[in-house]
């Protein structure tokens, strides 16, 4: 087993959640972070339970062994919804105690409700509205609010495949329904669509209020630490950040120059995934 870890690991099935990333590193700069994109499976949208259950573990598992990371943060909702409560409820307390797991599910909700929302739409892949894990846990937080979910399996391949100029007709044609049924927010339930908040926000006309992961998870895990010294003083405060991926593309190269500036080198991420 390895020694106690000292880094914020984040990890995410592709680029999305490096969005994710860079807002938390810029919100709290003294920690030191690892990124993990699993560009060699992504998507996850499509797999099996099993299947996002096996990746996520070892790419927890190789934050945990290879980068001593005290605590990892799943960005991606599809993981989160898959496989956050087993990590959390078996293979943490078999292996590794004293470490954490933390997803992008309940802060979000906590959020929402923060505000005052009551009425929830939420946009994201097929698996993670399917799962109602949504709709499970605002129940836990408020059992007034609802969610209205909406699959939007088109939006993570004109995100991927530069098809901007589709975005417009395809986003109107998810977002009118959901509008009409009176929402007071609306989640972006998947770490892709924080790329589009500003399109989604200008289509709805501010109707509704936009919720992003990029701006919900700074602050939560800024409170989660100041709620848990046990953890914040184990890490370690030198300000990096390494960005690594199970397969280091040409377009993975470019999305991260474009979001993280040119200087920021991605390394090859090798581990056994079954
Ligand atoms: N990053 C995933 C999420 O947040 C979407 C992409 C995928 O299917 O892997 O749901």
């Amino acid at each position: 087993m390895a020694k106690n870890g000292k880094k914020i690991g984040v990890f995410d099935s592709g680029l999305g959640g490096l969005y994710i990333a860079r807002a938390v590193r810029n919100a709290l700069p003294q920690y030191d972070y690892v990124y993990l994109g699993d560009t060699l499976n992504v998507p996850y949208g499509g797999r099996s339970m099993e299947a996002i259950y096996n990746l996520s573990r070892a790419a927890i598992q190789y934050l945990f062994e290879e980068h001593e990371c005290d605590l990892v943060i799943i960005g991606c909702n599809t993981a989160s919804v898959t496989a956050l409560r087993k990590l959390q409820q078996e293979f943490l307390p078999e292996n590794y105690p004293d470490r954490r797991i933390l997803g992008v599910i309940v802060p979000t909700l906590e959020s929402a409700t923060e505000l005052g929302a009551t009425q929830i739409g939420l946009i994201a892949t097929e698996y993670t509205v399917r799962s109602k894990i949504y709709d499970e846990e605002i129940v836990k937080i408020t059992p007034r609010a609802q969610i209205y979910g909406q699959p939007t399996p088109l939006l993570v391949p004109l995100i991927e495949n530069n098809g901007e100029k589709y975005m417009d007709e395809v986003l109107g044609d998810y977002l009118e329904p959901l509008i009409e049924q009176g929402l007071d927010s609306l989640i972006l339930g998947c770490t892709h669509y924080i790329s589009i908040k500003d399109k989604v926000r200008e289509l709805t006309k501010h109707r509704v209020r936009v919720l992003s992961q990029d701006e919900i998870i700074p602050p939560k895990l800024k409170d989660y630490l100041m709620r848990h010294p046990e953890i914040e003083t184990r890490l370690t405060k030198d300000g990096t950040f390494q960005c690594y991926a199970t397969d280091v593309n040409p377009s993975y190269i470019r999305n991260v120059e474009k979001l993280m500036g040119p200087d920021m080198p991605i390394s090859q991420a090798t581990y056994d995934f079954s």
